[in-house]
């Protein structure tokens, strides 16, 4: 299934990209769910996905973690079963994602897809990331409240809310509206009917995570070796202040580290090209042989990339999940980056040299490629 989104993308990233929140009304014209309630429901029984249940009585909220062994303790009303990285988990679901592809693929995270009855939400809250809340089968309310300062609370200790708040977009979306919603803008869903709600979520690291990356690839990589010296150390009066330019220095000492352009792309390359979500990894059994995959894509089958698997260029560097993959077939390479499906075209020559088919094998007996049966 391939859906198209109707989107004037130079327009929304003018006016509402990270600025404002819109409703793009019959964004996905005769939207289609690609997955279904009992689906969804079944992925939050198994024990890798992860998943919750959030239900609300009086005011009194409720979480409860997956996996879930049954459902038959549920109301009609007031709840909603919320489950992470469907893509990770479901090859249909994980289509829905791809329009949203003229944003870079290191700024995409995942699909949350969420099953609510009438009057099932999480509450006012706020979210640290762009979305895009895609409705599906059913019809929710949704308003969103202006950008201010607000105190957040826990109403149970896993549920992070925002009071209440005047609307600026108060709108019952139907099947194929999509609402976006930069970050920190107060948000709120209640469905009207049975609804399902897909959420391609975003991510932006903040400051402290990227230094704490770094961090912990200058002590893999055992950089910093160079140590604080001071041949011309000067004499003083205060022998407790730390003098100026000797703060300087240690400050140089930092940045220095940091400023090393080579290695700042190759920490950056395995950091971003991780996922933050478990990976269905299921590795052939028994692994393939060089001389077999040439020969089915030579045949014209065709490779899928495994759900959510990070792949990501920068410059002349190719990273998958955390993985530099060195090779001298860049245009190969590149299109792993750029396909979800790739065919012995798209590799081209490449294929003809051993050491690539080699890479492409380990890749495949990874599990992070597969034959499409
Ligand atoms: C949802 O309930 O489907 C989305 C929750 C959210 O607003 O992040
Ligand atoms: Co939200």
């Amino acid at each position: 299934m391939e859906y198209h989104l109707d989107l004037d993308w130079n327009d929304f990233l003018q006016r509402y990209w990270q600025k404002r929140p819109v409703i793009i009304k019959h964004g996905f014209k005769n939207f289609i769910d690609p997955i279904s309630p009992d689906e969804l429901a079944g992925l939050a029984m198994e024990s890798e996905v992860d998943s919750r249940l959030v239900s609300h009585q009086e005011g009194r909220w409720q979480v409860a973690h997956g996996p879930f062994v049954s459902y038959d303790h549920l109301d009609e009303n007031n709840w909603s079963l919320l489950v992470q990285a469907v893509d990770h988990w479901h090859a249909p679901s994980s289509a829905l994602m791809r329009p949203f592809r003229k944003l870079p693929d290191w700024r995409i995270d995942d699909l949350m897809i969420s099953f609510s009855v009438p009057g099932g939400g999480v509450g006012p809250h706020l979210d640290q990331y762009d979305v895009f809340i895609i409705q599906g089968t059913g019809s929710r309310r949704w308003r969103v409240g202006e950008k201010v300062l607000m105190k957040q609370f826990c109403p149970h200790p896993d549920l992070l809310q925002v009071a209440p708040f005047d609307a600026i977009i108060d709108s019952e979306m139907e099947p194929g509206d999509i609402l976006y919603i930069p970050p920190g803008f107060p948000h709120e869903g209640y469905s009207l009917e049975n609804s399902l709600n897909y959420s391609v979520g975003l991510r932006a690291p903040n400051g402290r995570e990227l230094l704490n990356g770094y961090a912990d690839y200058v002590l893999a990589q055992e950089l910093g070796h160079q140590r604080y010296s001071d041949p011309d150390i000067a004499l003083r009066e205060h022998p407790a202040e730390v003098l100026p330019q000797e703060a300087a220095i240690l400050h140089q000492m930092v940045l220095e580290l940091v400023q090393q352009p080579e290695h700042f792309q190759s920490w950056l390359g395995e950091f971003i090209s991780q996922s933050r979500h478990e990976l269905d990894i299921a590795p052939p059994e028994p692994p393939y042989q060089a001389g077999e995959i040439y020969d089915l894509l030579q045949q014209g089958e065709c490779l899928q990339r495994l759900g959510g698997l990070r792949v990501l260029r920068i410059g002349e560097q190719c990273f998958v999940n955390g993985e530099l993959i060195s090779t001298e077939h860049l245009q190969a390479a590149d299109a792993l980056c750029q396909h979800f499906e790739v065919n012995a075209d798209m590799l081209g020559e490449a294929l003809n040299d051993p050491a690539f088919l080699s890479l492409l094998t380990a890749l495949i007996n990874s599990g992070y490629w597969y034959f499409n049966d």
